[in-house]
């Protein structure tokens, strides 16, 4: 059955009753059970997810925060992970087997994950060895599959978010010449960029047509990038800071680096969705302020934030649509399910996967 039939079976599909139902009827029923359940029910929330949910978040992050408290948690018996399927899975891989992880929608995907697979990743590894040998060491952004996370694992490399791919990709070149950094070219380049690497000792692998896209002698390569991006970021663009700078000459510009490198440069300054937030706690009121974010994030600065002159840096932003998934409704009836004791939607990463992942994730977060 593909993931698509599975995804219409009626056991993936949201019940029609809940979509029947009150906004503070099901905010009341959420309060319930969350009291009922105590400390065994652990809900962690994405930056990005919509206010409806993160109001009944017990911890809000960005993806290492996540990944190290669902790490640490012990005591939760189930773990409501409001955020999209890796970081389910991340949790699942990091917490014990006594411990259960829901994602509310099994359709929480990201298609930045999505841009990589494990046979394409087999055979781009393959065909890179016969290039460059043993000379290379992998790095995946933990927005990718747990099979990648193994395959990442079993070769010696290590995971990374937004918020310590440098230190990872300075440990990486500890060990090895050269690294492949899955699987958003974006994150990769402008963090090599920033380590003192030119974008001329850079190459993109294009997992479709399989070819290494570079141009000059391929010895020169100490970066080799994973074709894939953010859909969200992506759509902040070069237009967007000249018109941010021509109209609001006095404001500063703050992206994310899953944006391209054209952005990421022409930017006052950039880093993961912990750092923006920090940046933004931290400024002088009355400071004016272009975030290039997703818009769930942006939205929430701008509300915390009334002293401040806050705007999304592409007027005509939207949400990331798949964190946008999980809402009340769907928050609801994972809840209420585990009440029932007929739970949905969990996500439990196979075994043997499972235990090589945690050696990539590991050798981040022992960092
Ligand atoms: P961080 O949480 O690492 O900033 O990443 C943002 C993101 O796109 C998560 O999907
Ligand atoms: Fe994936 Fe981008 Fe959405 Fe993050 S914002 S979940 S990287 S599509």
């Amino acid at each position: 059955m593909s993931i698509m039939e599975k995804l219409k079976q009626p056991s993936f599909t949201l019940p029609e009753k809940y979509r029947q139902l009150k906004k503070e009827e099901m905010e009341e029923r959420v309060r319930e059970i969350k009291q009922q359940l105590g400390e065994t029910l652990f809900i962690p929330g994405h930056h990005y997810q919509r206010d409806e949910v993160i109001q009944f978040a017990d911890a809000v992050g960005d993806s290492l925060q996540l990944a190290q408290i669902s790490a640490n948690n012990k005591q939760a018996k189930h773990i409501v992970f409001c955020g999209v399927h890796f970081m389910a899975e991340t949790a699942d891989i990091l917490t014990t087997p006594d411990q259960t992880v829901i994602l509310p929608d099994m359709r929480a995907g990201c298609s930045m994950a999505d841009m990589a697979d494990i046979y394409q990743t087999e055979t781009a590894w393959e065909e890179l060895q016969s290039l460059f040998g043993d000379t290379m060491l992998p790095l995946t952004y933990v927005n990718s599959t747990a099979a990648i996370k193994a395959f990442v694992g079993r070769n010696g490399g290590a995971t990374v978010t937004s918020s310590n791919a440098h230190a990872m990709v300075k440990w990486a070149f500890g060990q090895k010449e050269r690294i492949l950094f899955l699987p958003d070219q974006h994150l990769g380049r402008n963090t090599a960029f920033d380590l003192g690497i030119g974008l001329d000792e850079m190459a993109v692998w294009n997992p479709i047509s399989r070819e290494l896209e570079f141009e000059g002698n391929p010895k020169r390569v100490k970066v080799i990038l994973w074709k894939g991006h953010c859909s969200v970021h992506e759509n902040f663009t070069v237009k967007n800071i000249e018109n941010v700078r021509s109209t609001h000459p006095d404001m500063k510009i703050i992206v994310h680096p899953e944006c391209t490198r054209e952005v990421v440069g022409l930017s006052d300054d950039n880093g993961s969705t912990k750092y923006i937030i920090e940046t933004i706690e931290q400024s002088e009121p009355g400071s004016a302020w272009a975030i290039g974010t997703e818009m769930n994030l942006v939205n929430r600065l701008i509300q915390q934030h009334p002293d401040k002159h806050i705007i999304s840096l592409n007027p005509n932003m939207c949400p990331c649509l798949t964190m946008n998934r999980i809402d009340l409704p769907h928050l609801l009836w994972s809840l209420e399910t585990i009440v029932e004791g007929d739970m949905i939607n969990v996500i439990k990463v196979e075994e043997q996967t499972a235990r090589e992942a945690i050696l990539a994730l590991e050798r981040m977060l022992n960092k």
